[in-house]
Parts: C-alpha cells; sequence; structure tokens
C-alpha cells in the first residue's frame, strides 16, 4: 500500500465497464489471503517480505472493488489461530498493520471507503486498537466500498461471542426461545451481509474458520496465485467466474429463472417461503 495511488488505466476502465456489463457484480467479496511465506520463501526472502508485498495486493484490490462498485469487501488479515505463530512473525505482522493504517487511510478517505473491523480487536496491541478506531471514525460517512479487516478474527470465536450473548438475552428476558431464529441469530454476528464470492489464493481447498455462519451460500474461487502475486486482473477473473454460476440457493433453475436471483438481504426470508425452514 506504500505506492502511489494506481489509477486504473483506460484498458483497465474497460475490462471494468464489460464486466459491469457481463453479469452481476457480487455485493460482497470476502478474501482469504494465504501464501505470503510461500512466495517469499521461494524468492529466498524472508517470511515478513512476503506479507509485505501482500500489502500491495490489498491496496490493489481495495482499489479496484471499490472502482467496480462491491458494496463490501472483508478480508481474512489476521485470524485467531494467528497469534501462536513465532512471536517475532506476529509482532512484524501488527507493525506492518499499523504502518498500512497509518499510511492509507487518507487515501482510503479521499476514495470514499468506510473502513471497518470484525474480531477480537481487543485483543490486538493499543496503537492498532486506536489506528482502527480513529480510521473508522473518519470514514464512518463514506458512502463507497466498506473494507472490513477481519482481525484476530476466527468464525468459532464470533458463534461464541453471539451464543454467550444471547444466552445473557435469554437469562434476562430480553429475548424468548421461541423468537430464536436465523434472522435474530444474525443479529447477533457482524453487521455485514453474507458474502456473495470467497476468493482463497494459494489453492488452498478449507475456509479455515472464516465467517463460518456467513458462507453458507457463498460461490467459492480459488486461485493457485499466492496472496503477494494477487492483483486485480486475477479478481476479475474471479468475479467472470462468479458471473458464470447458478446461484440456486437451494432450489431450482425453473423457480430462479421466473425471477432474478434474489440479494442476500432478502434471501432468507424467500428460503424460508419455499422450504419451510
Ligand atoms: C497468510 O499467508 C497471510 C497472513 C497471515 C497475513 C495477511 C496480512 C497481510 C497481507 C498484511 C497486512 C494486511 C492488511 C489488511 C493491511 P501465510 O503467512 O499463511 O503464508 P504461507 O501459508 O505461505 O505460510
Amino acid at each position: 500500500m506504500a505506492k502511489g495511488p494506481q489509477q486504473a488505466t483506460g484498458e483497465d476502465r474497460k475490462e471494468q465497464e464489460t464486466l459491469r456489463r457481463s453479469g452481476e457484480i457480487p455485493r460482497h467479496i470476502a478474501i482469504i489471503m494465504d501464501g505470503n511465506g510461500r512466495w517469499a520463501t521461494e524468492r529466498g526472502l524472508p517470511r515478513i517480505a512476503g506479507h509485505t508485498e501482500g500489502v500491495e495486493s490489498v491496496r490493489d484490490t481495495v482499489e479496484a472493488c471499490g472502482q467496480l462498485g462491491v458494496e463490501y469487501l472483508t478480508l481474512y488479515a489476521f485470524s485467531t489461530e494467528n497469534w501462536k505463530r513465532p512471536q517475532e512473525e506476529v509482532s512484524l505482522l501488527m507493525r506492518l498493520l499499523l504502518k498500512a493504517l497509518r499510511d492509507e487511510t487518507d487515501r482510503l478517505h479521499t476514495n470514499n471507503v468506510r473502513l471497518t473491523s470484525i474480531g477480537d480487536i481487543a485483543a490486538l496491541p493499543v496503537e492498532v486498537q486506536r489506528e482502527l478506531a480513529e480510521g473508522g471514525e473518519r470514514t464512518r460517512n463514506n458512502t463507497g466500498l466498506t473494507l472490513v479487516l477481519a482481525l484476530s478474527y476466527s468464525g468459532r470465536w464470533e458463534l461464541t461471542q453471539a451464543i454467550r450473548k444471547m444466552a445473557r438475552d435469554l437469562q434476562t428476558g430480553r429475548i424468548t426461545e421461541q423468537a430464536i431464529s436465523e434472522e435474530l441469530i444474525g443479529q447477533y454476528l457482524a453487521e455485514i451481509p453474507d458474502p456473495d464470492l470467497l476468493i482463497r489464493t494459494s489453492g488452498e481447498f478449507r475456509i479455515s474458520n472464516f465467517l463460518l455462519w456467513q458462507l453458507a451460500y457463498t460461490e467459492i474461487f480459488i486461485t493457485p496465485k499466492y496472496w503477494p502475486a494477487f492483483r486485480r486482473e486475477e479478481l476479475y477473473t474471479a468475479i467472470r467466474d462468479y458471473q458464470r454460476r447458478e446461484r440456486r440457493f437451494g432450489m431450482v433453475s425453473e423457480q430462479l429463472a421466473k425471477e432474478k436471483p434474489p440479494r442476500q438481504s432478502v434471501l432468507r426470508g424467500l428460503i424460508r417461503s419455499v422450504t419451510g425452514l
């Protein structure tokens, strides 16, 4: 993210326009950024060099998503399990994150990006917490892309927090057992729509404890590219692949032909009315 803003070239603008015309742009893209270490090792570099180059991929991807009109981009930047890495790597990652936040918030703001985060933010170093809070506050009224950084995050951690809070609310009578529905559970989770497209880099076929509830109907795209080698071209390939898929949400093609596939916001009601679940 240290480089200057990469303006979309004429060619790139054309490609974005073609993508917009050829089908739906996913409203929410989530990415498991993987392969930083391998990218560096294969080049005889220390692992941190992979993370540093990975920041460049973040910058380019955020910019391209904003230009394309993607509404939410959620990046799995640091998992609950990543705390178990060697102390030196954890602290270098935190320093890199802090630097990226300091360097980039202005540009995010200028580009109308709203910065938010999910995860156990209180577990992060205080300077990172402060930078996230200030960046979030500064960009909160922006209306373009919402960039969600998943930090000290895991799906099971999020579900555990939600269940604890529900148990408390049940005990105090704020909610009743009968009121528990998918909708209500969703209200105890991060305020993000379900992802339409999940991208995972480095060729691994796993979801690694990411957004476990929210990924129920998400289309998955796996690329062999390591995250530091991921640039907007590969993002466009993933979106083109997504546009060729038929998202049936448990229904049959004929039902979908009658109406345009619904947005996530109306999906739960629709699924319930069709399946009775
Ligand atoms: C996975 O590669 C990547 C991470 C654990 C960290 C991702 C962090 C960044 C790209 C930098 C900071 C992020 C932001 C949002 C500014 P890996 O280390 O697991 O690679 P490997 O599987 O090849 O070892």
